[in-house]
């Protein structure tokens, strides 16, 4: 494996911080848009910013996503070339996947160097097609709509494995990223913004189970292209009507900055546990999840075995980085809180409970 290490503090130093009148600016220069309205939407690492445009029909607008990527990620043209193309094809397979925008010089992003007081630094800025439905953390889960997450998650997965072959992909091998589960134990190196030694402990004893009973195997697993981060943020939602009654169908997945090689069981771990946090019943979720994954692609008995550890696994890597992010921005600590507040809670609960039970409850429902 390439031993390409992706600095946090460096991504979170470099986060670009355009007003914006310099948004209008760009949407004009690079893709001759006529605007209309914008305004920023979250944003973690880039800065991500709502486009409404003219058209020429002036009683039409179009809607856009700008995605302005931060300095030091913007200098991997190849990995966001690759991001883009997965876009690209999963859309071109009919999956609901935001789609580039061409430049006026046809190309898929445009590196900018922007000014930022005395200095510029360059941003890689990608226009996105807008898609419509709502933020799955907005919608009560239902069984069926974790389901048909579950489900989607391994659309994904088998749909890249299966067919993807660009050649930006070899850059999705991305050595020591620290949101790759097989990278786990680089935890450590991050664990002293965790001020409160029990909890220090819990997560030194999660990174021991993953090095007991999860890495050794790895070697059998079926391999792929992780989407990484399917959270209640990154997918949308669309209420459908069937044989008379609602139900949801996902109309969108977003945000593909944490692709990486990995397993079809991470992505299951990813999901489940991001499932859970905003969750009032979070032990079943994990259940109507890997069923909906597994309708798709079933798991061997070892892969399931590591479900429990590696959704665990998840809960460390994002409640160690969330403290990690808060010593080095302070005034990002109410964001970057969200999966923490709840996060120890379940991730303790968890541990309570052990793997036997909590699998008796998952493994019940799929
Ligand atoms: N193409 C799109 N269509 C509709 N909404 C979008 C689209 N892209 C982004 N959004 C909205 O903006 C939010 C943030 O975008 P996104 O998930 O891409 O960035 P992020 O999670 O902040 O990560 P980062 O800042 O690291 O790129 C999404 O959760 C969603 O609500
Ligand atoms: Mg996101």
């Amino acid at each position: 494996m390439a031993s390409k290490r992706e600095c946090e503090s460096l991504v979170t130093a470099s986060k670009p911080s355009l007003n914006e009148r310099q948004i209008v600016e760009l949407a004009e220069s690079i893709f001759h848009l006529t605007v209309s309205q914008v305004k920023p939407l979250p944003s973690y690492d880039d800065q991500n910013f709502y486009i409404q445009a003219h058209c020429d029909n002036p009683k039409e607008f179009a809607e856009y996503v700008m995605k302005v990527t931060n300095g030091e990620n913007s200098k991997d043209e190849e990995l966001i070339e690759a991001q883009t193309r997965v876009m690209m094809f999963l859309d071109s397979k009919g999956l609901p996947t935001p789609t580039p925008v061409l430049t006026n010089t046809g190309k898929l992003m445009s590196l900018e160097a922007i000014e930022n007081g005395p200095v510029a630094q360059k941003h890689m800025v990608r226009l996105l097609t807008y898609l419509s439905g709502t933020p799955a953390a907005k919608i009560a889960m239902t069984p069926g709509i974790l389901f048909n997450i579950g489900r989607m998650a391994a659309v994904i997965d088998d749909t890249l494995s299966k067919e993807f072959n660009h050649p930006s992909k070899k850059s999705f091998d991305r050595g020591d990223f620290i949101w790759n589960l097989s990278n786990t134990p680089f935890l450590r190196e991050y664990v002293h913004a965790v001020k409160e030694e029990v909890l220090r402990d819990i997560i030194e004893g999660v990174i021991k189970d993953y090095e007991t009973s999860v890495a050794p195997k790895l070697k059998n697993f079926h391999k792929c292209i992780n989407h990484g981060d399917l959270n209640d943020h990154n997918i949308l939602l669309e209420k459908t009507t069937s044989l008379g009654h609602d139900d949801y169908k996902v109309s969108g997945i977003l945000d593909f900055g944490d692709m990486s090689e990995g397993y079809y069981i991470f992505e299951v771990a990813i999901t489940i546990m991001y499932m859970m946090i905003e969750s009032s019943d979070p032990l079943p979720v994990g259940g109507h999840v890997l069923a909906g994954f597994e309708s798709l692609l079933p798991l061997t008995t070892d892969e399931r075995d590591t479900l429990f550890t590696l959704v665990t696994c998840r809960f460390a890597q994002s409640l160690v980085m969330a403290r990690y992010n808060i010593l080095l921005c302070p005034e990002n600590e109410e964001y970057l809180l969200t999966t923490a507040k709840t996060g120890w809670k379940h991730l303790m609960n968890l541990i309570s409970l052990g793997k036997e039970a909590v699998e008796k409850i998952w493994f019940k429902t799929a």
